[in-house]
């Protein structure tokens, strides 16, 4: 089996990247995390990709002047490690088709909440100010479509009497933990058409 070479995004903590890295420790793997790319040089998590040997790169978006630029150069760098797949993880940031049209069906990412329930931020809040019994996370292919490419798993969590944002994401967290390894395995094993009709641009709205 050759290993999927796959390039992970990260902007702050980096808990799922380990995550990744971890699964990925061992050979039977289908995937083999190759580098880890940040947007903001004081991401936390890349000292850990640092202490596993793993490639790190910073391309720091506060040397560039438009959302284009940025994403020329990520890509430019993503290009150059011959990657099969990226996985973004808590990469805090909105692509333009720069970025999303190179790795159409080859980008994934993990969002803290059952899609496609609260896309976008403060999704923990949002479920909790909703009433709701049962909240998780999902990983999904990577559009245009903010948070609303299609999914390829999720997980629940139930929402317990007294929690608040904290412990719910906490909860939420264990099993972002267990599900992008088993998702990205999946996709590791796939083969997936990139030109499928999920993956076409929506009209812009006129
Ligand atoms: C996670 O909750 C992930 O679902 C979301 O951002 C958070 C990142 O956490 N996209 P970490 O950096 O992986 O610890």
């Amino acid at each position: 089996m050759k290993r999927k070479r796959v390039g992970v995004l990260i902007s702050g903590r980096g808990s799922n990247m380990a995550a990744l890295v971890e699964a990925a420790c061992d050979p039977a793997y289908p995937a083999e995390i190759v580098c880890v790319v940040s947007n903001r040089p004081e991401a936390a998590g890349l000292e850990f990709a640092q202490s596993q040997n793993i490639t790190t790169h910073v391309i720091d978006q506060k040397n560039y002047s438009s959302r284009e630029s940025f994403d020329i150069a990520l890509n430019e760098y993503l290009q150059s490690q011959n990657l099969d797949l990226i996985a973004c993880a808590g990469f805090m940031r909105i692509m333009t088709p720069l970025l999303l049209e190179p790795w159409a069906g080859k980008m994934i990412n993990i969002h803290p909440s059952l899609l496609p329930l609260y896309k976008g931020i403060h999704t923990h809040e949002r479920a909790l100010a909703d009433g709701a019994k049962v909240h998780g996370c999902s990983v999904h292919y990577v559009t245009a479509d903010l948070d609303g490419g299609p999914v390829i798993a999720k997980a629940e969590v139930p929402v317990l009497a007294g929690d608040t944002r904290e412990t719910l994401s906490a909860r939420v967290l264990v099993e972002e933990h267990k599900l992008y390894p088993k998702a990205l395995a999946m996709v590791a094993t796939t083969k997936f058409n990139p030109n499928s009709s999920s993956f076409r641009r929506k009209p812009e709205s006129v």
